[in-house]
């Protein structure tokens, strides 16, 4: 599998670089995680391609959450707010707006040089246990610590946990959110594996990783955020009372039986169906000569289209708004990746939607392509076309 996010130019072909994208299950933790994953700074550069600013729906998610956490976690007198893969400061901008003291940690030089450009602290590094111990020094410890879709990117997971338990003030409290084990499997939504995704949580999982730092998970709340999300709220153990929701989540991980390696046999044939199904509906679609056209070169894409062997003849070019995205092509499969005005200039019969999860967003973005009779391509939570006032599956 090449890179989520290796868009690259065509002079670089030949140096493209693959690894072996594979997924495991530890039965006794019950984490689902890669067995390999690329070096973080092949990863996490200068040339990180995603800016969270670029969805609306999420820039509105991430002022609201910031909103939460100023309200009820931030009341003392001169609160301090780290985040944790801050990207280009969509979150941290509210927290600088309203003059709350704040730090953002993030690698890649040229999301967080958007965030310095808006005036948002960032410090340009990885996040671990030997950084936290220089901010705690430099700047004090955290009254709260965020971080949105980007616990899940770190390898070494207990490096950042310990050093979140140092950053952290003894009654603060860390909340995170990423996509959620549980939305994956029941949505077949098999492109949530890439290269940067080492992990994909559970409850379970996180109660367990957590136990081993003396921390501890007080709170849920589940997001619909990337597909489907869970925030977790986690504390020092014995310091807030747990709410009863974390005990029903794990109770119902149980009964969906995430403990047991037979779930993720499952899980493996519906993606092999769901692979058969898209394959088959693009070949159909290539006989009848009509043009599809990729919606969105997401990282979580780049799976679907390598998993499933989708060549530039059944998918013409993928439009995608993010300039550092257009002019190249998709890794592995090569498919072109052109500015968004092509997709209005030239409207396909077809558009796959590979930002799904954008899906609500876009749609109504899109009425007009809609209107004149242009259809979707979906395939999470199952391969299906939709149209604006009909919409059937393939199953039927
Ligand atoms: N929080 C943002 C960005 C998510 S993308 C959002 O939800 O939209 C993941 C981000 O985490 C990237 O910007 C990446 O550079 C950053 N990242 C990766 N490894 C990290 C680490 N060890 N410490 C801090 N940030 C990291
Ligand atoms: P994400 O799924 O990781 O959030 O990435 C979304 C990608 O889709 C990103 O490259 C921007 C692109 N995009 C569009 O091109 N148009 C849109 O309307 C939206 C919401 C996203």
């Amino acid at each position: 599998m090449p890179r989520g996010n290796g868009f690259l130019r065509q002079e670089e072909f030949t140096e493209e670089y693959f690894f072996k994208l594979s997924v495991a299950f530890c039965p006794v933790c019950t984490m689902v995680q890669l067995t390999e994953q690329p070096e973080p700074e092949r990863m996490f550069n200068g040339n990180y391609p995603f800016f969270s600013g670029s969805s609306k729906g999420m820039a509105l998610h991430f002022k609201r959450f910031a909103e939460e956490v100023m309200t009820d976690y931030l009341t003392t007198s001169d609160p301090f707010i780290v985040e944790i893969g801050s990207n280009d400061g969509t979150m941290l901008q509210h927290f600088a707006r309203a003059g709350v003291r704040h730090l953002g940690i993030e690698p890649s030089e040229n999301v967080a040089q958007a965030a310095i450009d808006r005036g948002i602290r960032t410090v340009c590094d990885f996040f671990d246990e030997d950084l936290a111990r220089r901010i705690a020094q430099e700047n004090g410890q955290a009254d709260a610590i965020v971080a949105a879709n980007v616990m899940c990117h770190i390898s070494d997971l207990h490096s950042a946990t310990e050093g979140i338990k140092i950053l952290l003030k003894s009654g603060g409290v860390f909340i995170f959110e990423d996509p959620y084990l549980v939305d994956c499997l029941d949505k077949t939504a098999y492109d949530q594996f890439y290269d940067e995704h080492a992990f994909l949580f559970s409850v379970s999982s996180i109660c367990h990783l957590f136990k081993e730092h003396g921390m501890e998970v007080v709170d849920l709340e589940p997001q619909e955020t990337h597909g489907g999300s869970m925030r977790y709220y986690v504390a020092r153990r014995g310091l807030r009372g747990t709410s009863p929701r974390v005990t029903l989540a794990i109770e119902r991980e149980k009964k969906l039986e995430l403990d047991r390696p037979e779930t993720y046999d499952k899980f493996r044939r519906r993606c092999e169906e769901s692979r058969d199904q898209l394959m088959d509906l693009l070949k159909s679609l290539r006989r009848q000569g009509k043009r599809v056209v990729g919606y969105g070169a997401t990282s979580k894409s780049t799976t679907v289209i390598n998993y499933c062997g989708i060549t530039p003849e059944l998918v013409e070019f993928i439009c995608d708004t993010t300039p550092t995205k257009q002019g190249k092509f998709s890794p592995g499969m090569h498919i072109p990746i052109r500015p968004y005005e092509e997709f209005l200039t030239h409207p396909p019969d077809y558009a796959l939607l590979f930002a799904w999860n954008h899906q609500a967003e876009i749609t109504e973005k899109e009425e007009k392509f809609q209107r004149e009779g242009g259809q979707w391509i979906v395939y999470v939570p199952e391969v299906k076309i939709l149209a604006p006032f009909k919409e059937w599956s393939l199953k039927n």
